[in-house]
């Protein structure tokens, strides 16, 4: 187990702006690594890192099971379905069975709000928090940024508009926190259902139509919905959602740059010609993601 201070990773508003440039450091170190023939490091070996998901997830778990494993950790997979869970064992029991046999780092993904501190606030060991609910994901962020800070040179100064569902999103809310501490300005756009009340005191440039919000930005993340945590269309239908926030080719200029997170709604939230945009970064952001999460693990464990 860890001698290591324990460290986790919540949320992006815990981290400060020089811990976030240091990140990023890591990652330009880790992406040579990854650059190289073998692609591995023995940075981690002997550690052991458990992925706790409780959550559906294509990306975010392989990427970091990717991450753990280009270390040189091992990886302790654990999925909720065919669990004891079903069993009635709680989500701390699970998390200290798990512990008891010989991990240093967890990964968790829980729909609970929350859940990722609860855990870090009852091991002894770093918790990474891999999305809770509609709060926070930020490696996501930290992978996003990333991803502009490669192909622009730097974030200061860049503008960034986010699309989409902004109420349900965890990907949203760890923007709102990174930009400041990165020099992006953010805009946001979605109908106005999808807009949290208290996000208008936030000084960030809200928008509920599409064109004004994209016009000029270096860069558009567009968010599919969550229909998972939504109880009704978030306009009138999902066809007038699709006519009116859909992110299509003649709304985009050369050298603006799409991203989105993932999983991708094709006919949604992105028009498919889209498919073809010569300046889409959506698959870099997969690849820059195991750079970034090979970064918050060594931080966390051997930083
Ligand atoms: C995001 C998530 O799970 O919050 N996806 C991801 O981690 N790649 C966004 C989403 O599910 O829409």
């Amino acid at each position: 187990m860890s001698e290591k201070p324990k460290n986790d990773l919540l949320g992006i508003r815990y981290l400060s702006a020089e811990q976030i440039q240091a990140l990023y450091q890591l990652a330009d170190r880790f992406w040579e690594v990854l650059q190289q023939p073998t692609r591995k490091v023995a940075a981690l070996t002997g550690s052991t890192v458990a992925l706790l998901f409780f959550e559906s997830s294509t990306r975010t778990k392989l990427s970091f099971e990717l991450a753990a494993k280009r270390l040189g950790a091992d990886v302790l997979n654990f999925s909720a379905t065919g669990s004891s869970l079903d069993k009635g064992e709680t989500l701390l029991d699970t998390a200290l069975n798990i512990l008891a046999m010989g991990v240093d780092a967890f990964v968790v993904r829980h729909r609970g709000v929350g859940s990722a501190h609860f855990l870090a606030k009852h091991l002894p060991v770093p918790v990474i928090n891999a999305g809770d609910g509609t709060h926070e994901h930020p490696t996501q962020a930290l992978l996003d940024t990333y991803t502009l800070y490669r192909h622009f040179g730097r974030l200061e100064g860049l503008t960034l508009t986010i699309i989409g569902d902004l109420f349900h999103s965890r990907v949203a809310l760890s923007h709102l926190h990174i930009a400041p501490k990165v020099g992006l300005s953010l805009r946001l756009c979605a109908p106005p259902s999808l807009i949290p009340a208290l996000w208008y005191q936030l000084g960030y440039p809200i928008y509920t139509e599409v064109v004004p919000a994209v016009a000029g930005a270096d860069a558009v993340l567009v968010l599919r919905m969550q229909k998972e945590r939504q109880s009704y269309p978030p306009i009138a239908s999902w066809q007038e959602y699709s006519r009116f926030y859909q992110l299509k080719p003649e709304h985009l200029r050369p050298g603006q740059v799409l991203l989105h997170p993932g999983p991708i709604n094709w006919g949604v939230e992105l028009h498919p010609a889209l498919q073809a945009w010569p300046h889409t970064r959506i698959l870099d952001q997969v690849t820059h993601g195991v750079a970034i999460r090979m970064a918050v693990l060594y931080w966390l464990l051997r930083g």
